[in-house]
């Protein structure tokens, strides 16, 4: 294998794949003729540049570091009330967590935390695509600022203090069970007390993902999507496989 250097290495011969994905990150690829080379960077700075003749095999898998995010996370706004006001927030990190009870998990929360630690309530909103832009500026402004009551219609189910947002296309009320104090962040537990959907939305009386079209959330690029194609029946595609 050949080595051409930039930055300071001198040319070595480099046994890869365990070296190049502990210690370097690819940025670049390119061709000179019929050599493959691929341009790295390595933890202290430096550039080193790979080539290889086509036909090669090469480790493609790069370290990208530990702070990574599940990908994607559909997009929901936590309604509260916070201080005798309903509060909404934008909310990536959310989770079933639990099968019988039904139990969901949120994480961090800011401001709408005070509201779920005052009511021991909260509601999970599943919003359309379409509310992209409100759903935004419920994930960029503070209710400790900014209130936020009158950006959507509401309703209250059995809870009295978890306010649901009607323009959404699911709602579940949630009763809190449990906080979770982690290093950084709260995990909240709630019990899913009702969820409310409406006819539009389902397809054999459950909800229909395409129907619903919910946002997603990539980090860290921050970026919203909507769902793509059908992929497979789950618990089924995988049977053909069965020995
Ligand atoms: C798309 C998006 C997702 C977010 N996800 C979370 C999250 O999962 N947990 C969290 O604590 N904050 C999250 N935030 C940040 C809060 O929504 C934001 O800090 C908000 O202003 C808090 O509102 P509040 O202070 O009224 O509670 C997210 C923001 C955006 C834009």
């Amino acid at each position: 294998m050949t080595l051409a250097l930039t930055g300071g290495y001198s040319a070595v011969q480099f046994r890869y794949p365990a070296e190049l994905s502990l210690t370097v990150r690819k940025i670049a690829n390119f061709c000179i003729g019929n050599l493959i080379c691929a341009q790295y960077r390595f933890m202290d700075g430096h550039y080193l540049t790979v080539a290889h003749w086509e036909g090669d095999t090469i480790m493609k898998k790069i370290n990208i570091e530990a702070n990574t995010y599940v990908y994607p996370n559909p997009v929901t706004l936590v309604g509260t009330e916070v201080e005798g006001r309903a509060n909404f927030m934008a909310l990536g990190w959310v989770s079933r967590v639990n099968a019988k009870p039904p139990l969901i998990g949120v994480n961090r929360v800011h401001y709408t935390a005070k509201g779920i630690q005052e009511t021991k309530t909260f509601s999970i909103n599943y919003p359309t695509a379409d509310m992209v832009e409100v759903v935004d500026y419920c994930g960029i402004v503070s209710g400790k600022k900014v209130d936020k009551s009158d950006v959507f219609e509401f309703f209250y189910g059995y809870l009295k203090t978890a306010p649901m947002i009607t323009e959404c296309s699911l709602c579940m009320e949630c009763k809190l069970i449990d906080t979770v104090e982690l290093p950084t962040n709260y995990f909240f537990i709630g019990e899913i007390v009702a969820s409310y959907t409406e006819e539009k939305y389902l397809t054999d009386g459950k909800p229909d993902i395409k129907k619903m079209n919910p946002l997603l959330l990539t980090m860290p690029d921050n970026s919203y999507w909507t769902v793509g194609e059908f992929a497979g029946k789950a618990w089924s595609i995988g049977k053909k496989l069965k020995k």
